[in-house]
């Protein structure tokens, strides 16, 4: 059955739509589960007092769950490039092009969180432990490039955070209203 076929029938509830590749879903909610904890952990260490010794050690699990999140997401892009995903249902024009606009920002937050945080945190005397290995030190203290690296860090999270409520809000409307299927791609 051809791709377009299938997901023809999936629109008209008579069978399973197409499914993500295992490695895809599997990588989804990992992925998931880790940036939701990472924003979470983002937002409540940087009001913790400075010097407090629970701060210190919540910035080091950060960086190092930040890190694996990014190892990841490289993993995500290549499974992509190489399996291929399966169509999205027959859907408006606007909707097609918006939940495709979502799907290409939420990629570019995943790439660029990380990199923006490893590079802001490159840019100071402590360096970048990964696991408590520490990685090498390129970058030199410099308050200026560490706020210009910080400030998009932030910029990028409650950009994602939106991205991130308008894909959740995209996937209920589907279950909920339309009631497609379309979730179950996605679901082991
Ligand atoms: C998926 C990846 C990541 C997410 C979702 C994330 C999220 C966040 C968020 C929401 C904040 C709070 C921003 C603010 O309100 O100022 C933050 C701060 C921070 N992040 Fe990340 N982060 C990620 C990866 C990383 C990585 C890989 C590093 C470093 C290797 C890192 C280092 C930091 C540091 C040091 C801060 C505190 C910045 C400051 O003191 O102003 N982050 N992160």
């Amino acid at each position: 059955m051809n791709a377009t076929r299938s997901t023809d029938i999936a629109h008209r509830g008579k069978a399973m739509p197409e499914r993500f590749p295992m490695a895809l879903i599997v990588l989804h909610w990992v992925i998931a589960a880790c940036i939701i904890a990472m924003l979470a952990i983002g937002l409540y260490m940087v009001g913790l007092p400075r010097g407090v010794p629970f701060k210190a050690a919540l910035i080091n699990f950060h960086k190092s769950l930040g890190l694996t999140v990014f190892l990841l997401v490289l993993m995500r892009i290549g499974v992509l490039m190489v399996s291929g995903r399966p169509p999205l249902p027959p859907m408006r024009a606007w909707q097609r092009a918006a939940a495709s606009a979502t799907q290409v920002l939420l990629y570019a937050a995943m790439v660029a969180m990380p990199v923006t945080g490893y590079l802001g945190s490159s840019f100071n005397t402590y360096g970048t432990r990964f696991w408590g290995m520490l990685l090498p030190k390129w970058g030199w203290d410099d308050k200026a490039l560490r706020h210009f690296w910080f400030t998009l860090h932030e910029i990028v999270a409650w950009v994602f955070i939106a991205m991130i409520a308008l894909h959740v809000a995209g996937a209920l409307k589907h279950q909920l209203i339309d009631r497609d299927g379309l979730l179950r791609r996605m679901l082991p």
